[in-house]
């Protein structure tokens, strides 16, 4: 198998008005998204794909928000695999960012690369203002599917939200509310399971459970810093943008926790 290498980026919620930063942070989003595809255009390494986890905009008003997105992201020229979040809005996203018509119900795709099966999951939940993430029986079916054939090839998995608890209240209060599901579903991939990637906690943690890496990645906007049972939201005084640079060679899985100098 040729190497294969892409880069893993999440959560740039671009916003509608240039001004917007939000109520958490001070920060604009656009500087640090423009900032990540400088950087990325730029690496002495020839990157094959983006997958973006999601958060692609804040709050949209309507389909056309996404065309700033889709601007920006274009500068790379190479593909980008997009997934919604939480204040994406996942039917626009599909029709503007991946050129779907007919919107689907939910933005899963499948794909291969470079002899790699990769499973994008849509985990938008019927009421998007609580923030937490959710998959669809029909979904954890496909997924029990895909995960139970008898496939040799690698297999890569992402969606926007933590899929486990990561034993920080505020976020577990916002994860996948069915990961536990999605866990299970994954076991028995589990040795051709390279990774499941994630976005949406704005902030780079590993967790490793029954041989199964769930890899997060910081935001292009604002990041958080987060321990064990901290009760309140903590925002990271160094608000750098963050991305993963992932390599998948014939047996090995290599991700770089990058940082881009603001
Ligand atoms: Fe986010
Ligand atoms: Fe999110």
């Amino acid at each position: 198998m040729k190497p294969l290498t892409f880069v893993h980026l999440s959560d740039s919620h671009l916003a509608t008005d240039p001004a917007w930063s939000g109520p958490l942070t001070d920060f604009l989003p656009r500087p640090g998204a423009e900032a990540l595809v400088r950087e990325i255009a730029a690496l002495p390494v020839s990157i094959d794909f983006v997958l973006h986890t999601g958060d692609v905009h804040s709050d949209p008003e309507r389909p056309e928000d996404y065309q700033q997105s889709a601007e920006l992201y274009r500068q790379l020229r190479m593909p980008v695999y997009y997934l919604p979040g939480n204040h994406d809005r996942g039917d626009w996203l599909q029709r503007v960012l991946m050129g779907r018509e007919e919107p689907a119900r939910h933005a899963d795709q499948e794909f291969e690369i470079g002899g790699v099966q990769f499973l994008l999951l849509d985990s938008g939940a019927p009421n998007m203002d609580e923030h937490y993430g959710w998959l669809e029986p029909e979904q954890l079916d496909w997924l029990t599917q895909r995960c139970a054939a008898d496939d040799a090839r690698p297999l890569v998995v992402a969606v926007h939200h933590n899929p486990l608890s990561l034993v920080v209240p505020w976020l577990d209060g916002i994860l996948l509310r069915n990961g536990e599901a999605l866990h299970e579903a994954l076991l028995p991939a589990r040795s051709r399971l390279r990774c499941v990637f994630y976005g949406h906690i704005h902030e780079s943690i590993l967790t490793l459970r029954d041989g199964i890496p769930y890899q997060s990645v910081r935001s292009s906007w604002f990041q958080t810093q987060t321990w064990h049972q901290q009760a309140d939201p903590y925002k990271e005084a160094l608000h750098w943008p963050g991305y993963n640079l992932v390599t998948l060679t014939e047996r090995d899985t290599f991700v770089r926790h990058c940082r881009v100098r603001l």
